[in-house]
């Protein structure tokens, strides 16, 4: 059986809690497609002391492995902008879309979530959703998390780190961040995060029959 649920939206939405949730609902593989060009990030960065070479970056995103993802540097505020940038190159996008097609049609059903799955990766996803919440909402869930291991974290600044990726995520001439015509919208604003899990596996569970 193959099964895709697609998951997009903008940077500390719920994209990942949700998708966690289904697969472990539904016996379904979960990629976080976000930790793909963070990974390309942190290798071309790392390459050249901290300059994104372009050619550099896709030739790491053609050898990109899965313990790549394992990498514990991954989360950093300074992985998050070389993802974002890496992901503004259509070579980098490329290089990473076969992995990501199989990935989604593996046999037992597959939730991605990231920015381009419904409408660009896997248009025929059987279940798609696109998960968003203000950008105060999002700052703040994302400035609670970096607490815990960054306790010098500022608010503002995740603030503004969040402005700056989602603008770029959003005006990149390839897939750039889009919600498709066929999703799903969970505005996670005012619902719980708790209450946006039971209406996405409402659907899936619909969809299953
Ligand atoms: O979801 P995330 O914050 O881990 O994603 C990191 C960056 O990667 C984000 O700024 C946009 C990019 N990205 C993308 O362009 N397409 C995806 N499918 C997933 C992430």
């Amino acid at each position: 059986m193959t099964f895709t649920v697609a998951i997009d939206g903008p940077a500390a939405a719920g994209k990942g809690t949700i998708g966690r949730a289904l697969a472990a609902e539904f016996g379904f593989a979960h990629l976080d497609t976000g930790l793909l060009y963070r990974a390309v990030g942190v290798l071309t960065m790392n390459r050249a002391r901290g300059v994104i070479d372009p050619v550099s970056a896709e030739m790491i995103a053609t050898r990109l492995t899965e313990e790549d993802l394992k990498r514990d540097d991954l989360r950093t505020a300074v992985a998050s902008r070389a993802a974002s940038r890496v992901a503004a190159l259509s070579a980098v996008r490329a290089a990473l879309l076969d992995f990501q097609r199989r990935f989604a049609r593996r046999p037992g059903g597959a939730v991605l979530d990231g920015r381009d799955i419904g409408t660009v990766i896997c248009p025929e996803a059987e279940v798609k959703l696109f998960v968003t919440a203000s950008e105060e909402v999002r700052a703040r869930r994302r400035y609670e998390e970096l607490l815990h291991s960054r306790p010098e974290t500022r608010l503002d600044a995740v603030l503004n780190d969040l402005r700056i990726r989602d603008a770029r995520d959003a005006g990149r001439q390839d897939a750039p961040l889009s919600q498709a015509e066929d999703a799903v919208l969970l505005d996670t604003t005012e619902m719980s995060i708790d209450d946006a899990v039971d209406k996405a596996r409402a659907l899936v569970r619909a969809k299953l029959g």
